[in-house]
């Protein structure tokens, strides 16, 4: 009769405690070092070949990190793409631009070669990020995992939790307290605008028919010069790199830039001028060291929203399709 009682404060302790170690707490150093002891080596070497044959795969892996992670969770549910049944996340207007899907694939398959059905598509995300950021010039950051992958995609969702290129600082502020980013760590991560593109279409309407006021003037010469018509074809690429002195480097160029009102979208424009960002841009401007180590800190924080671990989710075969079952 005791020892039945205590079995049963027992079990209910441990559900309580397994409980609390849900999310986040599983997600461990070196997940795979039982089941796949070179997962992490695997992914490094193919980011590395990859960048030395298509630099800008390493600013997708980046990219990928973030609109993976802060819809619902880093999951990779952006990786799904459309079939029957399943409309992708790349079909969003937030995801415009976004390229390099197809080396996602040449990763997995590097990884499946050596251990079959057991590194998450969703850990290869958070790791090429990892990776990438390292290819960029920025800062090396030790990253946990164990992470699973989604069994759906939130194409629906992606616009509540992905902010537009002109929306108010408040609002992406909210958007990143909500998945527990401070304003600082927010600030650290718009620096991957150090990196990569802007498409006209995200940029026209700060050229058109009137250039923004808060713009700097040779700038907006500039840009009116890359972007000659208010309404792009969508069929042509035309666009700007977010820093024309260091358009590979993940580095504080970005808020120098944004402080001299050359910021490409108005988010970032914005984030140099608004009361509760501009002391944090100022700071980054003057420290790159400073600057990286916010990065470091935040990336870690969104590489860790809200995880499925354990027996949720699955471990896909193809990034690109939920598991036949
Ligand atoms: C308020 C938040 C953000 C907004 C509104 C935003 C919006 C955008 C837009 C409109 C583009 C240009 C797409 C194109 O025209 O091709 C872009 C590019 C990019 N964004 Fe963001 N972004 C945000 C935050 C972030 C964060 C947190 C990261 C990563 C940590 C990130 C990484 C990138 C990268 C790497 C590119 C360049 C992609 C390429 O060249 O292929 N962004 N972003
Ligand atoms: C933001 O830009 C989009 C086009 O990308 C436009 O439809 C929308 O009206 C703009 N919103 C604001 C607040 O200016």
């Amino acid at each position: 009769m005791a020892a039945n009682h205590c079995s049963n404060i027992c079990f209910l302790l441990l559900l309580l405690l397994s409980h609390f170690n849900l999310g986040k707490s599983q997600l461990q150093l070196n997940y795979y070092s039982q089941s796949c002891p070179k997962a992490e080596e695997i992914i490094k070497q193919q980011v590395i070949k990859l960048y030395n044959e298509h630099g800008n795969t390493a600013v997708s892996w980046v990219r990928n990190l973030f609109h993976d992670c802060i819809v619902k969770s880093c999951d990779a549910s952006l990786l799904l793409t459309t079939v029957r049944g399943v409309v992708s996340e790349q079909t969003s207007g937030r995801s415009f631009g976004m390229r390099n899907f197809k080396f996602v694939n040449t990763i997995k398959a590097a990884v499946e070669e050596e251990c079959p059905l057991t590194v998450s598509c969703a850990d290869i995300v958070a790791l090429s990020a990892r990776d990438g950021i390292v290819m960029l010039g920025g800062p090396s950051i030790e990253m946990k995992t164990g992470r699973r992958d989604s069994k759906e995609s939130y194409a629906t969702v992606v616009e509540d939790f992905i902010p537009n290129h002109n929306d108010s600082i408040s609002l992406v502020l909210s958007r990143f307290q909500s998945i527990g980013i401070d304003v600082e760590a927010t600030v650290a991560l718009l620096g991957a605008h150090s990196v990569g593109r802007v498409h006209c279409t995200n940029m026209v309407q700060r050229l058109y028919p009137d250039v923004d006021k808060t713009m700097d003037l040779a700038q907006a010469e500039y840009l009116k010069r890359r972007c000659p018509t208010p309404n792009p074809d969508p069929k042509v690429v035309q666009y700007s790199r977010n820093d024309q002195i260091t358009p590979m480097i993940i580095d504080n160029n970005y808020y120098k830039n944004i402080l001299q009102h050359k910021g490409l979208l108005t988010v970032d424009e914005e984030l140099a001028t608004d009361p509760i960002t501009s002391p944090y841009v100022i700071k980054m401007a003057a420290d790159n060291e400073y600057f990286h180590q916010q990065f470091s800190r935040a990336i870690i924080l969104l590489s860790e929203n809200n995880p499925i671990t354990g027996d949720q989710g699955e471990i896909r075969k193809d990034c690109r399709y939920v598991n036949a079952n």
